[in-house]
């Protein structure tokens, strides 16, 4: 089938190459000329494991192309995808403006029938919205072009959005018309196997389910974060509590990691963004205020950790942070609690340094000088008095622990991952604090 993808940020790129690598064809469109320049020749703009090679075999096979031209890109499509960003304004609401534009542009230049799916995270209500604007530019070029309208949510996680994408759990589809359903159960069914994976709904349905996906999940973490709290006045271990509770099938053992909070561009966006679309209709959503609350808070534990050991004053002390990005295997920095934690310690007067194995470019563009770069985790230990893991790479799972040691000038290591094992730490002379565990 014929697939147009309008946006190639992070949702449109691995979509569009997934789509390629089913089989199908794709036209990519993007604004952003040296963007697709660059994309055409196989260069990818952001750090997911697999996506390059998988960009330029599909380029190679002549089945994905990346374009300036949105009228090149809808030509002849099945499908054109709205994937652009829908970046939170500063009342936390979301910022349709990219989608708007391009439901105009898809109305300038479609010529023949297609289905346009919103790919979009977006309010309830804006798929139908988006339908509207299409059908009064057609009506501008005097065209009665009988198209469908529908709402398909990605669940891809950075990192293993590939994985994700290839095999789903399951594909959420919002539609209006028995036409624009089998059209997406056609292109989804080969990854889901068969038809039962694909939840057919109606629009709103599936415009809310990806808010309420992801709100449930940002839940489960506050919920653990603020659980770990209680532990840790309490000598119970939440590490155990959660095995306890995770074995139960109604709860499940996932998505209940504490730890320094949640980042990312998904979580505390879409959060923001349910918060704000219900309270414009009246509906106050009183526990995501709360994990919102938990989360912000969270993220700067490891500082408070060390003022409880070194004393309110941080002047005097260097502190090395291993991990910048908001959670290991992306080069993602946004909402990640490393970029708190960095700016509560330089304002207190501590010296940073810090070592992230693939963020440390985009690192830069947000912390600039004020923080030291290391060219490898070991080195930046060198004479500090504390270190802070607050991404849990899996080359700091198990660290040289003896060079740590003699690296360092006073042994305090803070694990906002709670990657280190308690009773290790102790028995090798740690100052040792983690989430929610006895300190022995
Ligand atoms: C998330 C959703 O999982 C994905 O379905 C959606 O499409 C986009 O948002 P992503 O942001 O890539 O994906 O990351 P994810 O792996 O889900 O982790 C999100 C955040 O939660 C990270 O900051 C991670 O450190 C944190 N987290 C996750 C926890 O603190 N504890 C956990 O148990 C799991």
């Amino acid at each position: 089938m014929k697939v147009c993808m309008v946006g190639t940020g992070y949702v449109g790129l691995v979509t569009g190459a997934c789509l390629a690598e089913s089989g199908n064809y794709v036209r990519c469109v993007d604004i952003d000329v040296e963007k697709c320049s660059a994309l055409n020749n196989g260069e990818i703009p952001i750090y997911e494991p697999g996506l390059d090679v998988m960009v330029s075999r599909n380029a190679k096979q002549g089945r994905l192309k990346f374009t300036t031209d949105i009228s090149y890109g809808v030509e002849g499509a099945d499908f054109v995808f709205i994937a652009v960003g829908t970046p939170p304004g500063p009342d936390g609401s979301a910022d349709l403006s990219f989608v708007m534009e391009v439901a105009r542009q898809i109305g300038r230049t479609i010529t023949t029938p297609t289905l346009v799916v919103t790919k979009s995270t977006v309010p309830v209500g804006t798929t139908l919205q988006v339908q509207s604007i299409i059908r009064s530019e057609l009506e501008d070029r005097g065209l009665d072009l009988d198209f469908d309208i529908a709402f398909c949510p990605e669940f891809l996680r950075e990192g293993s959005a590939i994985g994700d994408f290839m095999h789903p759990d399951r594909v959420v589809i919002g539609v209006e018309t028995d036409r624009a359903r089998e059209s997406l159960v056609r292109l989804f069914s080969p990854l889901t196997g068969d038809e039962n994976s694909i939840y057919s709904m109606n629009i709103p349905s599936a415009e809310l389910t990806k808010y309420a996906a992801n709100a449930m999940l940002a839940t489960r973490i506050s919920f653990m974060n603020e659980l770990a709290r209680f532990c840790e006045v309490s000598e119970a271990d939440v590490e155990d509590v959660k095995r306890g509770i995770g074995s139960d099938s109604r709860i499940g053992p996932r998505f209940l990691n504490p730890g320094i909070g949640y980042g990312g561009s998904c979580f505390p966006k879409d959060v923001k963004a349910l918060m704000d679309s219900s309270a414009k209709k009246g509906v106050k959503m009183s526990i995501l205020e709360a994990v919102e609350q938990v989360n912000l808070s969270q993220k700067t534990l490891p500082v408070r950790w060390l003022k409880e050991i070194e004393g309110e004053d941080l002047s005097h002390l260097t502190v090395a942070i291993w991990g910048l990005s908001f959670k290991p295997d992306t080069d993602d920095m946004r909402e990640a609690p490393s970029v708190e934690i960095a700016r509560e310690l330089t304002e207190s007067g501590a010296s940073v340094r810090a070592f992230d194995p693939v963020a440390m470019d985009k690192a830069r563009e947000i912390l600039g000088d004020s923080v030291t770069y290391g060219d490898d985790g070991y080195g930046i230990l060198e004479g500090a008095d504390c270190l802070i893991l607050a991404t849990e790479w899996a080359l700091f799972r198990e660290p040289d622990f003896q060079a740590m040691k003699d690296l360092m000038a006073k042994p305090i290591v803070l694990d906002g991952r709670n990657v280190y094992d308690p009773e290790e730490m102790e028995e090798k002379g740690f100052i040792y604090r983690s989430v929610g565990r006895p300190r022995r």
